[in-house]
């Protein structure tokens, strides 16, 4: 019988399986004990050994099996089993949050007197840990505009290149390619956050990036119903993000979330198509809307990463945003408008929602930082979820009208 652990991302075929298959089938197969085919919720915090040898062989990794459930879980292995497929990686480590997969993975691989570089705008929470946390345990934090301000900025000896493509909230494209080229010839481990593009959109690691991070909140999910993280990379170095993460941070995934998250990434591939087909209308809709001073979308000809999406994105995405004239009193009576679209800060939900991030996401960025990144106070960013594409047009149509 083929067991979870004995799947490969080949299958029984000689051709590798397309992302649906993967979505469906990497890293679970029905349950040898009971023939389940949704994975078993293994609800324990301890594993059972047989005798005194075995438990000091397994806490020593001298002897396969589970321990504890901090370290790792046979349900969160599925959920890990399958991100690694998706994402192409060699192995992902499952997490509590995004936030706890971004700072696992930057604690894990930084010390004290290491630089890390940023590349663009970045999610606030991310942002913090930038500005705020690892200053404080002595890791410097440079911080670049744009692809071409690294590349004649970025120094030998920096230990981590940080990118997030597309970024939240102001949807540019960072060339992932070229980043990961130029954190190699550095010497620097390359991270990326993938949420926005998610595995659908974008193969980071096949891009030359060598780690991962997703808040699985989001796409991942696809149903707001959970909140979770993933870091995929080299063995290696998800070696590493593990030990710092579970064994010292401790910010693990429960069984119960990596069961919701094993649910929500079945339907990924056909969640994300169906989103970014009414993003695409959206964008191009609200492009000719006179109450709207600017579009930002990487599928329009316009944006100023159009050509670099279309080199590494398979479709644009779901996320729009919009910079309405008038302000933020503008922004405030077109989100209140809205009768479909949910006002709320997440992404990537069956459910379209919309925030304003200058007073959500973004209100711990220092305003001349915030500023300078484009979230200004008319940004309204939406998440385009399932919904129909004319029930949706007709409901940004009407509260637009209001404005
Ligand atoms: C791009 C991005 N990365 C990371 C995070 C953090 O994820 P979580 O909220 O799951 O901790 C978010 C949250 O909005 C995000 O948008």
């Amino acid at each position: 019988m083929t067991t979870p652990e004995s799947m490969d991302h080949q299958g029984t075929t000689a051709r590798p399986w397309g992302l649906r298959t993967l979505a469906v089938h990497a890293g679970q197969a029905p349950d040898p004990a009971t023939g389940a085919i949704a994975p078993p919720i293994v609800a324990t915090s301890a594993f059972a050994y047989d005798d005194f040898d075995v438990g000091e062989r397994r806490f020593n990794g001298q002897a396969p099996g589970y321990v504890y459930s901090r370290f790792a879980n046979p349900t969160v292995a599925a959920f890990e089993r399958k991100m690694a497929a998706l994402e192409g990686g060699e192995s992902a480590v499952g997490f509590a949050s995004g936030m706890a997969a971004i700072s696992a993975s930057l604690l894990g691989l930084l010390k004290a007197g290491d630089t890390v570089a940023c590349v663009g705008t970045l999610y606030g929470g991310t942002d913090g840990v930038m500005r705020s946390l690892l200053p404080r345990l002595g890791v410097s934090v440079r911080h670049f505009r744009s692809v071409e301000a690294l590349c004649t900025g970025l120094e030998a000896g920096t230990r981590i290149v940080y990118v997030e493509t597309p970024s939240n909230p102001t949807l540019e494209v960072i060339d992932v390619r070229q980043v990961a080229r130029m954190a190699r010839e550095a010497g620097a481990i390359s991270v990326a956050d993938n949420t926005f593009a998610t595995p659908c959109l974008t193969q980071p690691l096949a891009l030359g990036v060598d780690v991962v991070v997703h808040s699985a909140t989001k796409f991942i999910s696809g149903h707001g119903d959970a909140t979770g993280g993933v870091a995929v990379g080299s063995a290696e170095l998800m070696g590493l993000v593990r030990s710092a993460g579970m064994g010292q941070l401790g910010g693990c995934l429960s069984p119960h979330e990596a069961a919701m998250l094993l649910r929500g990434l079945k339907t990924l591939p056909l969640r994300v198509d169906a989103a970014c087909t009414s993003a695409e209308a959206v964008a191009h809709w609200l492009q000719s809307h006179p109450a709207v001073a600017r579009v930002y979308y990487p599928g329009l000809s316009m944006h100023p990463g159009h050509g670099v999406a279309v080199q590494q994105m398979r479709r644009f995405g779901a996320i729009v945003s919009l910079d309405l004239r008038g302000g933020r009193a503008a922004a405030r009576r077109f989100l209140d408008g809205l009768r479909i679209v949910t006002q709320a800060v997440s992404v990537g939900d069956a459910d379209s929602l919309a925030c304003h991030p200058a007073s959500t996401t973004h209100h711990g960025m220092p305003e001349a930082v915030r500023l300078a990144n484009g979230v200004s106070d008319a940004l309204v960013r939406m998440s385009v979820g399932v919904e129909d594409t004319e029930d949706l047009l007709a409901d940004i149509a009407q509260a637009l009208a209001r404005v």
